[in-house]
């Protein structure tokens, strides 16, 4: 190499992050590019984006207000933080300031900066969504995985959390709740909530309920952990999912006045760093949770055919011999094929990460391995997102009839057809 050969600054990389990388979900990506470029038939059951548009009453919202260009105040909009307040009380009869609110490009970022601000060690379920240990790492802090069991739907239980406070009970910690679930489709119910507050309340523990989800629960019946633990739960929500609008960014915290030294510290920093959430987007975000009749159809039916979709690949892939519990919201199943390993051991497959090559190359379905989502590599679990349709089709059409088993072949058709392929690859 010549001497005079400009070189960059040598590779001084934060510790925290050096060999960080989306390993899994871009290898899974670029496979499934490749296949397609080969002319392949590829199913999209890994990214879990909603399938549905944006409202129409959204999208106008945010139309006429094209042209909202100063920056906001750092918390949100004020007219936006009335209309979460609003909602909080409408959804769940629970009463917030707007002062306590706090609207940030997506929730991603406010549980990056909520784990910055807060001292403490992140207290999470095995499996859970991909991005709260990275985060985690990232900020340097110790995470801790909780065990969970499958009879109980993988969730945290009130024992684990016991345990593991009662070892240290002074230590600072933030345990994430996900309701629905992902990668699981688990809705925790009240007796449940109730349970783990007891526990919460004793070690003082601060909750992040992260209900991104709560709009699709199949049954609209979706509680927050703040009804039962409301002096330590922040909740987490935005317009990604049950709106369709994940590429808007904009979700939001609501604190109790009891954590409102969190929402300030919180609000320092962003105002130190994003400054304030996209204008147009947070005009628009008030018209998506306003009472409205066009949102309540518009949510009944992603809600039912989520619902038959889920139920149609939880038979499919019972019936195959995968084990997994039901899903109640959200898009995601998360099976376990542990009755198929010595099958599969023969044809070269003993972890999950293989499992999901192999069904990609060997079928076309693309999906996430458990080890994602902190499962053992070894284990033979996956995640499955079952949006890969036509939302703006599915949900017009079930305007005009029922939504049964016939309607998702039909409607969803590349997701019912995976299904079934994936069923008879794992079979064989
Ligand atoms: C469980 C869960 N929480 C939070 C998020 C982040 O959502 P956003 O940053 O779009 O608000 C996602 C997105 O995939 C998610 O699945």
């Amino acid at each position: 190499m010549s001497v005079n050969q400009p070189r960059s600054p040598e590779v001084y990389l934060n510790l925290n992050v050096r060999g960080m990388g989306n390993s899994a979900t871009l290898a899974i990506n670029e496979h499934s590019k490749r296949l397609q470029s080969e002319g392949r038939q590829v199913y999209r059951l890994g990214l879990g984006q909603s399938p549905f548009p944006v409202p129409g009453h959204v999208r106008d919202s945010l139309a006429h207000n094209a042209h909202q260009k100063d920056y906001l105040a750092v918390k949100g909009l004020p007219a936006l933080r009335e209309a979460v307040v609003d909602w909080v009380r409408r959804t769940e009869g629970l009463d917030y300031a707007p002062d306590n609110v706090l609207v940030g490009p997506g929730t991603k970022e406010l549980m990056f900066l909520v784990q910055l601000v807060y001292y403490g060690d992140l207290v999470i379920p095995s499996p859970s969504w991909v991005s709260y240990a990275p985060q985690a790492r990232i900020i340097g802090r110790h995470i801790h995985w909780l065990r969970t069991r499958p009879e109980t739907g993988l969730g945290v239980e009130p024992d684990a959390l016991e345990e593991l406070c009662a070892r240290d009970p002074e230590r600072p910690r933030l345990l994430i709740l996900n309701s629905p679930s992902n990668p699981t489709g688990l809705s925790y119910s009240a007796e449940q909530l109730q349970a783990l507050a007891e526990v919460l309340r004793k070690y003082r523990v601060l909750a992040l309920s992260d209900e991104i989800y709560s709009g699709t629960h199949y049954t609209d019946g979706h509680v927050s952990l703040a009804r039962y633990y409301p002096e330590g739960t922040i909740i987490s929500n935005g317009l990604s999912k049950w709106c369709g609008a994940g590429g808007w960014r904009l979700g939001f915290f609501v604190f109790p006045e009891s954590l409102s030294w969190l929402a300030d510290a919180m609000a320092a920093v962003a105002s130190e760093t994003f400054t304030s959430t996209s204008a147009p987007i947070q005009y628009a975000a008030v018209s998506a949770l306003e009472d409205r009749p066009e949102m309540t159809s518009y949510l009944q039916r992603s809600r039912r055919i989520l619902a038959e979709l889920a139920g149609h690949a939880h038979r499919t892939l019972t019936g195959a011999g995968a084990v997994m519990s039901p899903a109640a919201g959200g898009f995601y199943l998360f099976p376990r094929f542990e009755a198929h390993r010595d099958r599969l051991t023969v044809r070269g497959i003993d972890n999950g990460r293989t499992f999901c090559e192999r069904l990609l190359e060997e079928t076309g379905v693309a999906v996430l391995p458990g080890d994602c989502f902190g499962r053992p590599g070894r284990e033979l679990s996956l995640r499955l997102a079952i949006v890969d349709f036509d939302g703006e089709k599915a949900l017009t059409k079930a305007a005009d009839g029922p939504v049964d088993e016939a309607f998702v072949k039909r409607h969803c058709d590349r997701v019912t057809t995976a299904i079934e392929r994936m069923a008879d690859w794992a079979g064989q």
